[in-house]
């Protein structure tokens, strides 16, 4: 079953607030009782009705509030619905999300068919118009996701809400505002499909289920695609992954996406994505409690799918290669076992002390493969260690970088996203706890810094090339009673993409 997406269509708009003919119009109150600039114009056009309002005591403008009024005297719209902001010095790039997502749902809920947002009039910290245009779409887009095509009913199928508004200070300023609102629609498109693969359960999700999904983005964006089976993966010496992928029936795949939108003879940048379908530990099989998480193991490769469809909506002007490595890690008669030694496409043998560092043992045959591209930048994604969430928690994910220059840009990218990093240590001191008396290398390094030694793994396959792996363990998916995808980091990774093609063109 297709999981069903919500299309609302946005669109810019400048104007007086109380002059915008719409079911609703959407105006933020700082705490305190304290209008916004909008609010203010609706205030003064219906003779201080909202004044009146905020001192009976029905909104004190609390972050994420919300108060929806009908029949406000001589404005246009029809409703007026206020949004809590929070304090006005503390109002922030997290508050400006959490309100126009607070927005979006109550609309969502109500009866109204289109509505008129001015909460991207306001200024946060020093962001420009463009980013919270984008970050407006993208917030909005994600408060209205859901994921229903695993449920035999679904609920409230007919929803009015079928229009947005986003509203600007002046016609000037409207260019710059639709470009930005194309790229946000087109980052929210990617991590709809990023969430969508994440949250679809692994007896569907499968390593041939993420190539087709590939194959249909191919097809859609006109992408070169190959998916390599486990013949051809042998065949290129691909030891390692495909010693992984051996303890289940599901053969693995391994995805390739190619989009030349660059110069013709341009280094591509490579995007590598763990996609362990389900990781069960293999042998050094994983305790039952929270096992159903591991479901979300695929997320790396979800979110480079995810990045390729914006890539493919933008038309970005930039060489981009996908590589996914998908395949699942459960224990069975031909799995790898703890003390099992294997051959890396590098040539570099590998000793499997635990199966259940499996993420590391796919990616180096990936990072390996990426060579062939001549990368001028190659960035990997993984939810590759518990130790990553237990530094880091769930805000940030964690940045190692060969090259400070690309974890600089990586840095910058991921704060104009939103969708944040943290840079981590890659020392040489750390690559000692890999040491193995048999083989090259240990797939381990112990309790101490697990993410760290997982990266400084990764490091010794990505030495002839700029090399970024971002651990996403803590960010991809919520766990609990509100189990779901983030989508992250497909925004982080279009923005550092989107810079990259502005200075190549
Ligand atoms: N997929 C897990 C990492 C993970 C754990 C992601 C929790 C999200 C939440 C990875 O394959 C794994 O099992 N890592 C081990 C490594 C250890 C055996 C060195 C871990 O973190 O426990
Ligand atoms: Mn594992
Ligand atoms: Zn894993």
């Amino acid at each position: 079953m297709k999981n069903r997406e919500i299309e609302v269509e946005f669109s810019i708009k400048s104007g007086a607030p109380e002059k915008q003919r719409t079911a609703c119009i959407v105006v933020g109150v700082f705490e305190g009782r304290q209008l916004s600039g909008a609010a203010e114009d609706i205030d003064r056009a219906s003779g201080g009705y909202l004044g009146g309002i905020l001192r009976g005591g029905d909104m004190e403008g609390r972050a994420g509030a919300t108060l929806l009024l009908h029949g406000v005297p001589d404005i246009l719209a029809e409703r007026v619905l206020l949004v809590g902001l929070g304090k006005a010095r503390e109002f922030s790039e997290k508050g400006y999300r959490e309100a126009v997502a607070a927005a979006v749902k109550t609309l969502r809920d109500g009866g109204a068919m289109d509505a008129v947002i001015t909460l991207t009039e306001l200024t946060v910290n020093q962001r420009t118009l463009a980013w919270g245009i984008e970050q407006a779409v993208v917030a909005a887009h994600g408060a209205l996701y859901r994921f229903d095509s695993m449920k035999s009913k679904r609920e409230d199928t007919r929803r009015p809400l079928k229009r947005l508004v986003f509203t600007v200070a002046g016609r000037g300023d409207l260019k710059t505002a639709d470009a930005a609102l194309a790229r946000g629609r087109a980052i929210a498109h990617g991590i709809d499909l990023a969430k969508d693969l994440g949250n679809t359960p692994s007896n569907v999700c499968t390593p041939d289920y993420l190539a087709a999904e590939a194959k249909k983005l191919a097809k859609a964006y006109g992408f070169g695609c190959q998916v390599l089976d486990r013949a051809a993966c042998e065949k290129l010496g691909m030891g390692s992954f495909v010693s992984v992928g051996k303890g289940s029936d599901k053969p693995p795949c391994f995805i390739v996406l190619k989009h030349n939108g660059g110069n013709k003879g341009d280094k591509p940048v490579v995007l590598v994505g763990k996609a362990i379908t389900f990781d069960a530990g293999g042998i050094s099989l994983k305790p039952p409690a929270e096992m159903d998480e591991m479901n979300y193991d695929m997320s790396g490769g979800g979110a480079v799918l995810g990045a390729f469809r914006a890539i493919g909506e933008l038309g970005l002007p930039l060489n981009v290669i996908g590589l996914v490595p998908a395949c699942e890690n459960l224990p069975d008669a031909h799995a790898n076992k703890p003390g099992d030694i294997v051959t890396s496409m590098s040539g570099q043998t590998i000793e499997i002390l635990n199966t259940d560092a499996e993420g590391r043992l796919i990616l180096c045959d990936a990072l390996t493969y990426a060579e062939r591209f001549e990368p001028d930048a190659v960035v990997d994604l993984a939810t590759l260690t518990g130790a990553c969430v237990i530094a880091l928690g769930a805000h940030p994910s964690a940045l190692y970088a060969n090259h400070d220059p690309l974890a600089q840009e990586i840095e910058r990218a991921a704060d104009h996203a939103w969708d944040r990093v943290w840079r981590m240590p890659l020392w040489d001191d750390y690559q000692e706890q890999l040491k193995s008396s048999l083989a090259d290398m240990a797939n381990i390094g112990g309790r101490p810094a697990g993410s760290i030694t997982a990266a400084c793994f990764l490091s010794r396959f990505a030495r002839n090339y700029h090399w970024a792996h971002l651990d996403i363990a803590g960010t991809a998916y919520k766990g609990g009673r509100e189990k779901s995808s983030t989508g992250r980091p497909v925004a982080l990774l279009v923005h550092f993409l989107l810079r990259r093609a502005a200075k190549a063109s």
